[in-house]
């Protein structure tokens, strides 16, 4: 067994049902198997099990691994693109690279930048989009699996409107993804998700087919695109006959507690209440929401209607795969809505960065605070001796301060350990 010091932070009470941060300063966290048996004050847990080895991270905080609940794969290498809306940002920029990735030696070498990403921003849990093509998907998953990360991920599936290498029929998205579902769907900690890229790019026929691969390998998960964007929302209402866009996936059977759909930033409270009737769960993704100049998140509309919310980088629109940026953009989002907006503390941007996550993805029993029996998946912030982000944290007045200058001012050069379920993925 392995007994971890540290001050540790984390959120088993929502601060949106009235919780507040758990903060233990010198704690112990014992863990066995990748599994937390025992936690409390360092000295008398460390009294109990004198024979255990000690890592000592009495610097810095602990924290839960990041979930990051919607970010991209093959977009890791075109992050950073600035001053243009959804469709001609996907058009000039996202497409050609996913295109690119038709050559799996290439799609190789983006699934192997991309999870060293992830594991440098201390992202221990995701839902990935895919690839439109198969091999991709297929070298994400075996390299991901080879690292021990819970990722959850898929084909990514359209027949209209996009470049046409990036087109399939509805029979071979039938075909592919389910086979890609058989055989990874439940291997080590993968899971598959049925992915249509977003209503727009998908003919009803082909989100006949996807329903259809929900229903044909039970417990898969559902991830697409939703409300982004007013003229991406214009084009649907014209497409569809005044169908919304929420009612779109759910008349395909696309919409239930498996289900987690990216932005919405612009509901109507009607599929709100749909949302929030089946369960689904949205990615908030506040730094792409900047970037194409998406909108502001009604998150508070989202909250009162019983919506479940978690944060997704949205990679590459979103501006890099740390969930700390994120949290911190949330917040600001919040700010700039002003009476409309919610008044986010470091405890809620804690809690939409790992257990609501854990939450949204069904992964809640085994990730997302640092409870006795829980996986140990953790990330340890110890910025360099000196640096601001140091400085703060020494002078916090108090355990949400020190949570909230994290927020503020972390960054993945400043987590020096992250693990996933007992096993050091980096620093170490
Ligand atoms: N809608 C459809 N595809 C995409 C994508 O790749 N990124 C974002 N942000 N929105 C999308
Ligand atoms: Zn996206």
């Amino acid at each position: 067994m392995t007994l971890y010091r540290a001050t540790v932070l984390d959120t088993p009470a929502d601060p949106f049902t009235g919780g507040t941060l758990r903060a233990e300063s010198d704690a112990a966290v014992v863990v066995r198997h990748g599994v937390i048996v025992a936690r409390g004050p360092y000295a008398e847990t460390a009294a109990a099990h004198p024979d255990d080895d000690v890592v000592h991270l009495e610097s810095g905080v602990l924290l839960p691994g990041f979930v990051d609940t919607h970010v991209h794969f093959p977009q890791v290498r075109v992050i950073g693109s600035l001053g243009m809306p959804l469709l001609d940002w996907l058009e000039h920029v996202a497409l050609p690279e996913e295109a690119r990735l038709a050559d799996a030696a290439y799609a190789a070498g983006v699934a192997d930048d991309f999870l060293d990403g992830l594991v440098e921003a201390g992202t221990t849990s995701a839902l990935v989009f895919g690839a439109h093509f198969a091999d991709a998907v297929d070298t994400l998953f075996s390299r991901a699996d080879r690292r021990g990360l819970r990722i959850t991920s898929g084909l990514v599936t359209s027949d209209r409107i996009l470049r046409d290498e990036l087109l399939t029929t509805p029979e071979r998205a039938y075909d592919e993804s389910l086979a890609l579902a058989r055989r990874w769907h439940g291997t080590g900690r993968l899971r598959y998700a049925v992915t249509p890229r977003f209503s727009l790019s998908c003919s009803s026929a082909l989100l006949d087919a996807c329903g259809s691969v929900v229903k044909d390998a039970p417990g898969v998960w559902c991830t697409s695109h939703v409300n982004e964007n007013d003229a991406e929302i214009a084009q649907i209402a014209n497409l569809f006959d005044g169908t919304s866009y929420v009612e779109m996936y759910e008349q395909h059977g696309l919409l239930d507690r498996r289900t987690v759909l990216a932005h919405n930033v612009h509901p109507t409270d009607a599929e709100l209440d749909v949302l929030a009737a089946r369960g689904a769960s949205v990615a908030h993704c506040p730094t792409s929401n900047a970037a194409l100049a998406s909108g502001l998140f009604p998150m508070r509309r989202h909250v009162e209607r019983g919506v479940r919310v978690a944060l997704g980088t949205d990679v590459g629109a979103g501006t890099g795969l740390s969930l700390l940026k994120e949290g911190l953009q949330a917040y600001f989002a919040q700010q700039l809505l002003g009476p409309a907006g919610l008044r986010l503390t470091a405890a809620h941007l804690l809690h939409l960065a790992t257990s609501a996550g854990a939450v949204a993805l069904g992964l809640v029993d085994q990730v997302g605070d640092l409870s006795v029996g829980k996986q140990f998946d953790a990330v340890w912030v110890r910025p360099p001796a000196g640096s601001t982000l140091d400085v703060g944290l020494r002078h916090a007045a108090s355990d949400d301060d020190a949570l909230a200058t994290v927020f503020a001012l972390g960054t993945p050069a400043d987590l020096a350990g992250v693990w996933v379920a007992g096993d050091r993925v980096k620093g170490g």
